[in-house]
């Protein structure tokens, strides 16, 4: 009989300075792991995923339908980064091709830097500390106050508001936030019901949103005017959420106290590049570029979390946390029963998602004898994943009754 796929036959292709901890991780796992330092041209990773059965990039290589198409053996796709723009995610769907990610890989270095922003602009210590670099010893408490007792407005009560609430409740701030979803308050928080209500209330106001439509310029010159003219804003989000000219315009006419800006609606692309901004030079303002996720431990977390989904998906079928395929997580079947048995093969397969398509399957699967011992399915709008466990001896006629489906995108089976 066919042995499963041997592990060490299981060739990874990993780009990008991908954190060591991913490649430690997946050579544990027996893997057959090549490292790149950068992210090659096109044509050269042509060549590349030839032979790749699983991809792991972060944000600069683009993974095209063309590229896709290159690749017959890749099975999965691990974006070590928050984001998977750089992924024609369509493409790799319609190939039974699972693409990963590590949505909240960074979420606390985000969090931390925002305490620690609203720390230093309520002490103004940038403007301190700019003095000195200047030469000048300006000692004084003027301006300068605790957050104990002072309020946060939190715009976005997501993964990262949430995490900016609780650690801002530690320092003995009051928070209150708005979303466009009701959410779970944590600890003492509130949700308010307009931004308009929270801007005139706060002391420190910290964006949290994506960047859509809704959020372009959610603050602005009106905005801007609802404010404390004592409060500060904080912008750790995306660039297009502020404009960043009537922000110039409020700090310089004392309609606000300053502010920490890390994301720009115009960003250099490369480290070392020159930067110019509307907000530089004005005083009690942060600017930071682009580093709020940026941690060693954030690196770590996402190398951590991307490679052990990538692993799950080759060694048990899951693909919780794919952003492009139906999400399946069949238990493996465990118990006293099942241990003296032997350990079922497992089926994993990927097909059109078109009306009657399981019973298709489950049809075929009757007519070659083939005992389901579990099954489950999940569909989106265009594509189907099921995942079933069979008999050890029936495996192989699975295969054979599913080849027979039209639908069929990829089968695969583990044992
Ligand atoms: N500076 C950095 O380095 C860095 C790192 C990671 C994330 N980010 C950015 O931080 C932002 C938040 O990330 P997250 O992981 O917390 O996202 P998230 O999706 O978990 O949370 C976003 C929240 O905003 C809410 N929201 C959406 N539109 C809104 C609106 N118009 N008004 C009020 N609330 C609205 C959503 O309902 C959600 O609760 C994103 O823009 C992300 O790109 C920046």
């Amino acid at each position: 009989m066919k042995t499963s796929f041997p592990k060490d036959k299981i060739r990874v292709l990993l780009l990008e300075n991908i954190h060591d901890i991913g490649a430690s991780h997946l050579e544990n796992e027996g893997f057959c792991v090549d490292r790149i330092a950068g992210s090659p041209a096109p044509e050269e990773l042509d060549a590349l995923l030839h032979n790749a059965h699983i991809l792991g990039i972060r944000s600069k290589t683009h993974l095209t339908d063309e590229l896709l198409g290159k690749a017959p053996r890749l099975l999965a796709v691990g974006c070590f980064c928050i984001g998977t723009d750089q992924v024609d995610l369509g493409a790799a769907q319609m190939r039974g091709v699972p693409v990963f990610n590590s949505p909240f890989g960074n979420t606390r270095s985000v969090a931390e830097l925002t305490i620690a922003e609203i720390v230093m602009l309520s002490r103004r210590t940038f403007e301190k500390s700019t003095a000195m670099h200047r030469g000048l010893w300006e000692k004084s408490a003027s301006g300068a106050h605790e957050v104990r007792n002072r309020t946060v407005g939190i715009v976005g009560y997501g993964h990262i508001g949430s995490q900016v609430s609780v650690l801002a409740e530690a320092m003995g701030m009051r928070v209150i936030y708005v979303d466009i979803e009701p959410k779970l308050p944590l600890g003492n928080a509130a949700q308010v019901d307009s931004l308009a209500t929270l801007l005139t209330q706060d002391d420190f106001v910290t964006l949290h949103v994506p960047s859509t439509e809704q959020t372009k310029n959610m603050i602005g010159e009106a905005q801007l005017a609802l404010m404390k003219p004592t409060a500060a804003l904080l912008n750790n989000a995306r660039g297009h959420v502020v404009d960043l000219p009537a922000v110039r315009n409020a700090i310089e006419s004392g309609k606000l106290s300053g502010g920490a800006f890390d994301v720009f609606p115009a960003e250099p692309r490369k480290k070392g590049e020159p930067f110019e901004n509307e907000l530089q030079g004005l005083a009690n303002v942060i600017l930071t570029p682009h580093v709020g996720g940026s941690t060693i431990e954030a690196q770590e977390t996402i190398a951590q979390d991307v490679a052990g989904k990538l692993s799950r998906f080759i060694n048990v079928g899951s693909t919780t946390g794919a952003v492009n395929v139906p999400n399946v997580e069949l238990p493996m079947q465990v118990g006293s029963a099942a241990a003296a048995a032997p350990r079922p093969h497992r089926v994993l397969h990927f097909h059109a998602n078109v009306p009657g398509v399981l019973g298709k399957i489950n049809s075929e699967l009757a007519a070659h004898n083939v005992n389901v011992h579990g099954q489950y399915l999940r569909t989106d709008a265009h594509i189907g994943y099921v995942v079933f466990d069979v008999d050890p001896s029936a495996s192989e006629a699975a295969i054979e009754s599913l080849a027979t489906i039209d639908e069929t995108i990829r089968t695969r089976v583990l044992w």
